[in-house]
């Protein structure tokens, strides 16, 4: 495998982007505007120059690592001769569902589909293509450079060929794959969303405060930011609509989310992206917590 197209240039794609460039493959990163793809370069060099600050890559491998990116704001002409797509687009199934509708019709019959998705069925994804066996799930995590693992999902279908080819890839790029089953969640959401929501929970409960319990979650269990803080970094908006999925998917109520989260992204508090969450992110209250406010 040489060539790969990256679908979406946002967060998680220029992130792949950047991690298979380094790696020496030739990359396609495709969004629907030149904007977009602007951005996602940029941020691509901002973090290269960061490593070479840091003195983790050397100059020549930062130009070597940006000359193997071209950008495309076409599909049909971004996935012409790739081996591997990876998509990265916005978290919306209908959006998804038509992207590998179009990759199905423009992409070789050999071509491999993957999906970075958090939340969305790998199996639903593959039955929009007439080539399930070779659509997968490749769900990297933020920030992309940096984290170690990659939970590769087999969808229903998926063969055992494509899962091993993509098992090696992820290894090629200096990452630790690990192999799960598609049920709602995967492994990581399942187990990290009902730690967030509980804690959430203990929140609006009046156990303890936003500093308390993070607190306790960081000294206690090592773990190296509390769950709220972590929360408001992925997005109160987004733990939500994981949680739906998990709770619509299993059906079991220990899923559900607690009111609380819910009255907060219907507020608009969704975290940093918003400026404020369960802490606010605003220059004159930096990370100061807020969120009992909510409670009353
Ligand atoms: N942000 C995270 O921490 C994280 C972690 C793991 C997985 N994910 C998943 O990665 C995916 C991308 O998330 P993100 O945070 O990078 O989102 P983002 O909003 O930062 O980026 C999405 C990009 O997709 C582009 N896009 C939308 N429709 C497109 C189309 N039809 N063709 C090409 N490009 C299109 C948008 O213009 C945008 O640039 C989602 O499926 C998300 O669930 C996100």
């Amino acid at each position: 495998m040489k060539n790969i197209a990256v679908i979406g240039a946002g967060t998680m794609g220029n992130g792949i982007a950047h991690t298979f460039a380094q790696s020496g493959f030739n990359v396609n990163l495709i969004d629907i505007s030149e904007a977009f793809l602007k951005k996602g370069l940029a941020t691509i060099a901002k973090n290269l120059d960061r490593m070479v600050a840091k003195e983790t890559i050397t100059e020549s491998k930062k130009e070597e690592t940006l000359q193997n990116i071209s950008t495309f704001t076409s599909i049909i002409e971004g996935v012409k001769h790739v081996d591997l797509v990876v998509e990265a687009a916005t978290e919306n199934v209908d959006l998804k569902l038509n992207i590998f509708k179009q990759l199905d019709e423009a992409c070789a019959k050999e071509t491999i589909l993957a999906t970075n998705t958090s939340s969305i069925s790998i199996t639903q994804i593959a039955a929009a293509t007439s080539r399930p066996k070779q659509v997968i799930g490749m769900h990297f995590m933020n920030p992309v450079p940096i984290m170690l693992l990659v939970e590769i999902i087999r969808g229903y279908s998926t063969s055992d060929a494509v899962t091993k080819t993509i098992m090696h890839l992820s290894e090629a790029l200096g990452k630790t794959p690990v192999e799960v089953n598609d049920y709602p969640g995967f492994v990581a959401n399942r187990i990290l969303m009902p730690m967030i929501n509980e804690s959430i929970e203990t929140l609006y409960n009046g156990v303890a405060g936003v500093q308390e319990i993070d607190t306790v979650m960081k000294l206690g269990m090592a773990h190296p930011m509390g769950p709220l803080q972590l929360a408001d970094f992925i997005g109160l908006d987004v733990c939500l609509s994981i949680l739906n999925v998990m709770y619509d998917g299993f059906k079991n109520p220990k899923y559900a989310p607690c009111p609380l989260l819910v009255n907060m992204v219907r507020a608009g508090k969704l975290g940093v992206k918003s400026g404020e969450g369960f802490y606010d992110y605003s220059e004159s209250r930096k990370a100061e917590h807020v969120s009992s406010q909510f409670l009353k």
